[in-house]
């Protein structure tokens, strides 16, 4: 099995797909993303461990993928539950040497009007299901001294979210505290804790119901004038967890082609 966190590993890139022998749990499996990123971490040779809130999403994805694949439906913000999947991925893939949180909603609203549970529901999904998958995997990568883990910021948690959407920007922004502060914590014992943080991407979520006027808007905040693609943003996933990146560690991987300089 590859150690994807060991100095020597990079020695092993050209030779073999770059997670060949790794099992990596991969959160939002089922959105626009995140099904891209299934694809890739398969692609790359990892026994992937999907999750997404509903069965009949993921269902699809974990299909395309075949038998390999270990898929379950769970609410990932909740601890009991990712802890129990865990448990689960590791009796039938075996130890998990990286995790990708990558389940998160989008949704906007001004501050003052926000309806009373919205704060919360965009917190949990994109803040919570990150301390969630954390707490699940470090106790065993700390004891096998091994892993690594990539969270998923956003530009609007470094800068403010341009559209009204403080809940979002402050869950994100807590999600870039988060893998700072556990880098400083998991990197003595060799793991490592880093993020990505997209710029626009033209996922379902993002586009969805807009005009093609709108998302040329949207695309020409960034310097290519283009929204981003989902195979941009697994190809930085699949860096981070691989043997390419093992001096990369409590960093925010910008992925935006360029909007913030
Ligand atoms: N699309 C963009 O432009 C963009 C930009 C910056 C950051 N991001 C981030 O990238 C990630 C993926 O975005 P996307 O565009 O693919 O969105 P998406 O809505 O297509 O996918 C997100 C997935 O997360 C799942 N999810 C949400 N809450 C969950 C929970 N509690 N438990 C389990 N699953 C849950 C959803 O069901 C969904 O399938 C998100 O974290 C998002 O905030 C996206």
């Amino acid at each position: 099995m590859t150690d994807i966190t060991a100095p020597d590993a990079w020695t092993a890139v050209g030779s073999a797909p770059l997670l060949t022998g790794t099992t990596v749990i991969l959160t939002g499996a089922a959105g626009g993303i995140g099904a891209t990123t299934a694809r890739m971490l398969a692609a790359a040779g990892a026994r992937v461990a999907l999750t997404d809130r509903f069965a009949q999403t993921l269902a699809p994805v974990a299909a395309e993928l075949g038998d390999d694949a270990f898929a379950e439906a769970i609410d990932a913000s909740d601890r009991a539950q990712f802890r129990g999947f865990v448990e689960r991925v590791e009796q039938r893939l075996g130890p998990v040497d990286g995790l990708v949180n990558c389940a998160g909603i989008w949704e906007t609203g001004s501050f003052t009007e926000l309806e009373e549970d919205a704060w919360d529901r965009v917190v949990r999904a994109n803040l919570d299901t990150a301390v969630a998958g954390c707490r699940a995997v470090l106790p065993g990568m700390i004891e096998r001294g091994s892993g690594s883990i990539v969270n998923f910021a956003s530009t609007s948690g470094e800068y403010g979210a341009i559209s009204p959407a403080a809940h979002y920007a402050v869950a994100k922004g807590g999600v870039i505290a988060l893998t700072k502060t556990l880098a400083r914590e998991a990197g003595p014992h060799q793991i490592r804790v880093n993020a990505v943080s997209p710029g626009p991407i033209g996922t379902p979520s993002l586009i969805g119901g807009t005009t093609a006027e709108q998302q040329a808007s949207v695309g020409a905040r960034t310097l290519f004038g283009r929204l981003g693609r989902p195979e941009e943003i697994a190809a930085a996933c699949v860096f981070l967890l691989s043997p390419l990146s093992t001096f990369v560690h409590g960093h925010v991987l910008r992925v935006n082609g360029g909007s913030l300089l």
